[in-house]
């Protein structure tokens, strides 16, 4: 009876956390054979990349060609329909009905495992591995508790391991690829050279470069000028903290450039796009239209550009006013709104800017009570989303001052 062991994923691209996560469990239930299993894609759902199945496939067999006892199966990955993890159990039992199979699931997953399809099945058909990121987390009481609960609830077996915690993820890497930037130390050497010589993802590349082209090229031609060099100085500024806080240039760029787009319009043209589009109007925006600008420029992005980062629209979104607990995007955007080189007026511009690449959050507060006094003074309809944003800052430093 061989023991065999399953890790599945999209594996786009296969990184070295997969292969860590794999050498693991092998250590720990001494699998007579590893199998690394790409999910399948329907149809009509293309990969960003461009990337087929046959590469995706040979690139996983590239990364583990050689580890000894690691294969790379082809199960799922050419399937048509969605594939189920309990079909392809019940398949790999009817085939290799000696052997006895271990299923390698995140520790995210165990808390929708009872909304995978038939877990009473695949609790059936194989033990449950959890790859949990530490030792000191499998230790953990309310771990374990969930642990033996989903254990109970399918009548299986569920054990954890240890997996350090690699903070890489498929989708950070793409992001790097998309930019140009070499991966080549965060994924197996086989699958870098595999990834140079088919050269993939480089139409994503491509797509960002021509993308990013289209959109200046028609705010060029409705903003008026400041505006367009407004949008241009916040782009590179955003680039610019983007760099200084390790976060994806690419989506930086396309928040930066977009965040604007619907400042062309007259308050009356913003209150009818949103009208026609069916995007909500709050209280404060009817009394002050221009605020809409941000939601309609998170519209136009995901609608006429397709943009489909979340963060991008949410940072566009959030531009004007913030919003309380800001995610690391939203905060680089507002921020360099505020600062970028072509902005004079401002007062304590020079302490805002060197603040906001020694520490992002004070920044952020500073910015909103020079906007709050700003608005007060200028006899302008506050929208209250600022003041709540101005006061979680304000507690939120003060508690981050006292620790
Ligand atoms: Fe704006
Ligand atoms: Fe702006």
């Amino acid at each position: 009876m061989a023991k065999i062991g399953i890790l599945g994923g999209t594996f786009h691209p296969i990184h070295n956390g997969h292969l860590y996560i794999a050498k693991q469990a092998m250590k720990a239930f001494d699998f007579d054979e590893l199998w690394i299993m790409p999910a399948g894609i329907p149809p009509h759902k293309r990969l960003s990349g461009d990337i087929s199945r046959f590469e995706r496939l040979e690139m996983c067999q590239a990364a583990v060609s050689e580890m000894k006892g690691v294969r790379v199966i082809s199960d799922e990955i050419f399937q048509t329909t969605k594939s189920y993890t309990y079909e392809t159990l019940q398949r790999f039992h009817a085939r290799y009905p000696e052997n006895s199979f271990y299923f390698i699931i995140g520790e995210d997953s165990l808390d929708s495992f009872a909304h995978w399809v038939h877990p009473e099945i695949i609790a059936s058909l194989a033990t449950i591995v959890v790859a949990v990121r530490s030792q000191h987390s499998i230790d953990d009481p309310v771990f374990l508790q969930k642990l033996r609960d989903t254990e109970n609830a399918f009548h299986g077996k569920f054990e954890a391991i240890p997996t350090e915690f690699m903070d890489i993820s498929s989708t950070r890497l793409r992001e790097l690829l998309s930019e140009g930037k070499s991966i080549k130390e965060f994924i197996p050497e086989g699958a870098w050279r595999y990834i140079q010589e088919h050269r993939l993802y480089e139409a994503t590349m491509e797509a960002n470069d021509t993308l990013r082209k289209q959109i200046q090229k028609d705010l060029k031609a409705q903003l008026k000028h400041s505006r367009y060099e407004h949008t241009l100085g916040v782009t590179y500024t955003a680039c610019a903290l983007a760099m200084r806080y390790n976060y994806p240039l690419t989506e930086a760029r396309f928040a930066g450039l977009l965040h604007d787009w619907g400042k062309f319009l007259s308050d009356e043209e913003q209150l009818h796009f949103c009208r026609k589009h069916h995007i909500p109007v709050t209280e404060a925006e009817e009394k002050a239209p221009y605020l809409l600008h941000a939601k309609i420029g998170a519209y136009v992005a995901e609608h006429t550009y397709n943009i489909t980062s979340k963060d991008v629209l949410h940072a566009i979104l959030v531009h004007t006013t913030g919003c309380p607990n800001m995610n690391l995007l939203d905060k680089i955007l507002f921020t360099a709104d505020y600062i970028e080189p072509n902005r004079k007026e401002a007062p304590r511009l020079e302490d805002i800017r060197a603040m906001a690449f020694a520490d992002l959050d004070m920044a952020v507060l500073m910015i909103l009570e020079d906007s709050i006094a700003y608005i007060e003074q200028s006899n302008r309809p506050m929208d209250p989303t600022t003041l709540e944003t101005y006061e979680y800052y304000k507690t939120y430093l003060a508690e981050r001052g006292r620790k």
